[in-house]
């Protein structure tokens, strides 16, 4: 594999070379980022909230969003993107996925279109424990493009965290598929912690399978992973 892997000593570390290598790529010209939920990134979004960076011309484009929930929904990615990052870093634009929308087939389409149209310089990305990257779970064919999506019970399970109990969790979710995340230029995918740990290994070590989806970064020329000692581990 080519990916380039970086141990740093706990996420504080992980997010200040995050917003480093962002850095860098604003300065190179990048204007289109991928971003991420889930609790990977926060620390990052802070770097960059308390960083003198601009997007005020840059794009953001999401990896995805629970089917049913309006973005005003405390449980929402755009809420979530809302308070962690957003508010405080106004962006040109921000893609999520519409979890309302009527007509999911248009609106899967439409994403792809956005993406098509704003090809995406850096994108990042978390892991799920059974190595899904996005809502791509295990068993996702690696040629699908943006799609509804089934969660595991296991994603319901890890992400009930957030919701009252595991019955608010959606069932679905839109997501950019694998073939959308690749077509990124950049990729810094960062884990932390040793729940993490296993699915940073199959990723690494293991073999290239549909049933570990993040182990596909392997194929990809410019991936860099981020993680701290916990999720490093088993390596
Ligand atoms: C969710 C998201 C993923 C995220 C993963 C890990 O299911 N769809 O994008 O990477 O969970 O979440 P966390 O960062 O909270 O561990």
């Amino acid at each position: 594999t080519i990916m380039k892997v970086i141990k740093v000593a706990n996420q504080l570390e992980g997010a200040k070379l995050g917003l480093e290598i962002l850095t860098e790529k604003i300065a190179a010209g990048a204007k289109t980022f991928g971003l991420a939920t889930g609790s990977t990134p926060v620390e990052f979004y802070n770097q960059i909230i308390n960083s003198d960076l601009d997007f005020t011309d840059k794009t953001s484009i999401n990896l995805d969003e629970y089917v049913g929930l309006d973005g005003s929904d405390e449980q929402s990615y755009r809420y979530f993107m809302s308070q962690h990052l957003f508010n405080e870093k106004p962006f040109k634009e921000n893609f999520l996925p519409n979890g309302k929308a009527k007509d999911l087939d248009a609106e899967v389409k439409a994403y792809d279109d956005i993406i098509a149209t704003h090809p995406i310089d850096l994108q990042i990305l978390g892991i799920g424990q059974n190595g899904h990257i996005g809502f791509n779970e295990p068993g996702t064919p690696f040629d699908v493009t943006t799609h509804v999506v089934d969660l595991t019970e296991s994603t319901i399970k890890a992400n009930s965290r957030y919701f009252e109990n595991e019955d608010e969790v959606p069932r679905q979710a839109v997501s950019m598929g694998i073939a959308s995340i690749l077509k990124s230029k950049t990729l810094i995918l960062m884990a932390w912690g040793e729940a993490k740990a296993e699915a940073i290994k199959g990723m690494i070590e293991g073999e290239v399978t549909e049933s570990l989806p993040a182990s596909v970064l392997q194929q990809h020329d410019d991936v860099i992973v981020i993680i701290d000692e916990a999720a490093a581990s088993l390596l």
